[in-house]
């Protein structure tokens, strides 16, 4: 899968085209692993499994290696709390097109901050950086999937269907 910055990755999710960008920056450096997993938490809002196998096989070190960095530092979230996942954009796009608004209605709503999960273990709510898809900025990702021009009052909505959806129905 990985090739350096010809990579792709199979799911097609442009972030992994972003992520693609500060390997190649970084033209494919074992050295530049945390720097390259900070821009992975970036844009993914956190660690997933998948996401450090790409790092891994991008960068070319022993997923030992990668997991072993990933675990020990605090900064790193392996995984959100939450049943679900609620991920904004607050790249610059989708902060000019109103993501810090859907931020404070859903922190209103929910009486949950953004880097949290709620108290029902239902949703964690993630801040990204850019997830490549600025065109249809104000952007979140729920639970993988790309939803564009939100509004305050269709993110309260759609996360209230995410509550109400179980697990793997969701995936
Ligand atoms: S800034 Fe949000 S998708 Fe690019």
């Amino acid at each position: 899968m990985a090739q350096g910055d010809k990579q792709q990755h199979p799911s097609g999710d442009n972030r992994f085209k972003l992520l693609d960008r500060a390997i190649t920056k970084h033209q494919g450096r074992g050295d530049a692993l945390i720097e390259v997993l900070h821009v992975a938490q970036g844009i993914f809002g956190y660690l997933e499994n998948d996401l450090l196998i790409y790092v891994a096989q991008a960068l070319k070190l022993p997923l030992s290696r990668v997991y072993g960095v990933a675990t020990f530092y605090h900064f790193f979230n392996l995984k959100p709390n939450g049943e679900h996942t609620f991920v904004l954009c607050m790249g610059t796009a989708c902060y000019v097109k109103g993501a810090e608004h859907i931020q404070t209605a859903l922190e209103e709503h929910h009486q949950c901050k953004f880097g949290h999960t709620t108290k029902d273990n239902k949703v964690s709510f993630i801040t990204a950086r850019c997830v490549g898809s600025c065109g249809l900025a104000p952007v979140a990702v729920l639970d993988n999937q790309v939803v564009g021009k939100l509004t305050p009052e269709e993110s309260i909505k759609r996360v209230e269907q995410l509550m109400n959806t179980p697990l793997e129905v969701a995936q």
